[in-house]
């Protein structure tokens, strides 16, 4: 359901029917809330997988960007979140992972995708953030690098420039990603990565996703937080961009979006 919003029965009604579907409402504004992991009652991917994605999240993206028979695809899909997901709004799905935990998921290191050039309709990704979480004892994750090195954004962008070569032309993808404040040291994880992005898609809107169920949501990290004066975590960005009709030279492409604003 949308949050802070009261709204006239009559409203309501007419909203229902434009824009609930199977009881479940599309976001309207940059800022998603969801509590829970899951919607309804059957599981979309698995809660207890670290780092799992709120399922509503491709909900939300796979009504707005993509329509029934279309070609999903997710380079890191985890538990597979957006498998279910997919398949339940009747999209086609291909869902990679190095770290395979289901049957449906393809081993597959996403640096390099096995798919043709302009041939999947919308991606989504969750990728690492950082070394902060095990996801498996893969040499190849990418999640055993540190968002504080330069390597971190370059093996990204290699997954970033993939997406950009199998995604179809004008079609959109959403990319996950969350900052980083660990021993003093804050890192912009979410600008360093849209910068390797921009290079590649065109913006269409960043959205915050709150963050819940983390470890230091505790009394005691909240109050260490006060008192040392710094800042827990409270939301993710979800980027959505889309590629362009105009592929950039390879001049643009050193060129980030930024730049060209100055
Ligand atoms: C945040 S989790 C994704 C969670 C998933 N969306 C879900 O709902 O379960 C990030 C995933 O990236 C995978 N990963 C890391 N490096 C990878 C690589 N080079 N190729 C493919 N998958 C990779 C990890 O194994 C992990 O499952």
């Amino acid at each position: 359901m949308a949050h802070g919003f009261i709204f006239s029965h009559k409203m309501y009604l007419k909203l229902s029917n434009e824009f609930m579907i199977n009881n479940l409402i599309l976001e309207s504004t940059t800022l998603w809330d969801f509590p829970r992991q899951n919607y309804g009652d059957i599981p979309h991917g698995d809660n207890k997988y670290n780092g799992v994605t709120p399922a509503f999240v491709i909900w939300n993206l796979l009504q707005r960007y993509t329509k029934e028979g279309d070609l999903v695809v997710d380079p890191m899909c985890g538990s597979g979140t957006t498998i279910d997901v997919a398949k339940e709004l009747n999209r086609k799905v291909i869902g990679y992972d190095l770290n395979v935990v289901r049957p449906d998921v393809i081993k597959n290191d996403s640096r390099k995708i096995p798919l043709k050039d302009n041939s999947v309709d919308f991606i989504f990704i969750d990728s690492p953030y950082s070394d902060n979480i095990s996801y498996s004892d893969e040499p190849q994750c990418i999640g055993k690098i540190s968002c504080e090195k330069v390597e971190f954004y370059n093996e990204l962008e290699k997954v970033a420039s993939e997406i950009a070569r199998i995604l179809k032309q004008e079609k959109a993808m959403g990319w996950v990603i969350a900052d980083q404040w660990i021993k003093k040291k804050f890192t912009p994880v979410g600008f360093l990565l849209w910068q390797r992005l921009e290079k590649y898609f065109e913006p269409v809107d960043i959205i915050c996703l709150t963050r819940h169920n983390q470890t230091s949501n505790t009394q005691v990290w909240h109050n260490r937080a006060r008192q040392f004066n710094f800042y827990l975590r409270g939301f993710k960005y979800l980027f959505i961009m889309r590629k362009p009709t105009i592929i950039k030279s390879e001049n643009e492409l050193k060129q980030p979006f930024a730049k060209k604003i100055d």
